[in-house]
């Protein structure tokens, strides 16, 4: 009998981890509330997902406390061998400057995580419950510091930047093992090139139909005339765009109420960041051929066996 190698994440997967779930269901409810509560709370959201920079904005954010709190525990062990004080302060700005960046960072990331179910659910609130506990010593560890109670401020400092280290483990493993926030527009990918697909008669005006091109669905859509074609998996995690809801030249995926344009597959509305992949349209002869756009330019590249060295440096 083979064996699974656990890994990080796979930890929490234990039944002795259920209690996560019992935290994260009305913590997700709340925060998705929170999200829903008119304009206001519909654009946060766009904002904290990334909507309109085409790129998750939790993992830039995380940059600033983590980079404050690793420059806090350098300057710290400098305190410790240094005669005088002259570090004490600015140790103690950087952790200031990581609790205030970690507002906005906890904010993109509960954006991110509210969108989740079943095992990313509990490994994203074993994450958020990690770095909360750091949040919550670095905080004492700066009032202790304040008190003049220097040597055990620090050592809370230390402890700290241990618990964010576990912390970014986690969400490491949340993104590179268990995919939240990366592009499900991978493979199978379609063929390089124009394919026939459909006769054009079988394409009624503001009727979407999904047809298969290699193995991958492409959704079609004719509006004004004109024929429109879009992968039709959604880029978050894979929804299925046929069954979306249409509105002129926008489809809203069934899953998780990402919105798109089917003419240049932009985002309009989170929690999916990326666009959608789009095809080229060729109508002719009563018959509806498509190839994809930009190939090689914003779909990732096909795979291909690593170089034996990189390119200029033979001989
Ligand atoms: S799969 Fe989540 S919005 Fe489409």
């Amino acid at each position: 009998m083979s064996k699974q190698v656990p890994t990080l994440s796979s930890l929490v997967e234990g039944p002795g981890f259920g209690w996560l779930d019992h935290l994260a269901a009305p913590l997700q409810r709340r925060v998705y509330a929170v999200f829903r509560k008119g304009e206001a709370g519909r654009v946060a959201k766009q904002w904290l997902n990334g909507v309109p920079f085409r790129h998750r904005v939790h993992p830039a954010l995380v940059a600033v406390p983590i980079g404050a709190w690793t420059t806090a525990a350098v300057l710290d062990a400098l305190d410790g061998f240094s005669a005088d004080d002259k570090y004490r302060a600015a140790a103690d700005a950087a952790i200031l400057l990581g609790l205030v960046g970690a507002v906005p960072t906890v904010a993109a990331g509960l954006s991110d995580w509210v969108d989740t179910a079943g095992h990313q659910q509990r490994v994203g609130m074993a994450h958020a419950l990690v770095n909360s506990t750091a949040i919550a010593l670095y905080g004492t560890s700066l009032a202790l510091r304040a008190g003049g109670k220097r040597t055990a401020g620090r050592a809370l400092g230390w402890l700290a930047f241990g618990t964010v280290s576990l912390g970014g483990a986690l969400g490491g493993d949340l993104v590179y093992n268990l995919g939240i926030g990366v592009s499900f527009l991978l493979y199978p990918k379609p063929p390089d090139r124009f394919v026939d697909i459909l006769a054009s008669d079988a394409l009624v005006e503001g009727v979407p139909l999904v047809v298969e091109d290699g193995r991958v669905p492409v959704l079609l859509l004719r509006h004004g005339g004109q024929v429109y074609a879009v992968e039709a998996w959604c880029p978050h995690v894979g929804g299925p765009l046929g069954d979306g809801t249409f509105e002129g030249l926008t489809v809203v995926c069934p899953w998780h109420g990402s919105c798109f344009r089917l003419d240049d597959g932009r985002p309009l509305n989170g929690p999916a960041s990326a666009p959608l992949r789009t095809f080229e349209v060729q109508e002719r002869d009563g018959r509806i051929s498509v190839r994809p756009s930009d190939e090689g330019k914003t779909w990732p590249p096909a795979p291909a066996p690593p170089r034996a060295q990189p390119a200029g440096t033979a001989g």
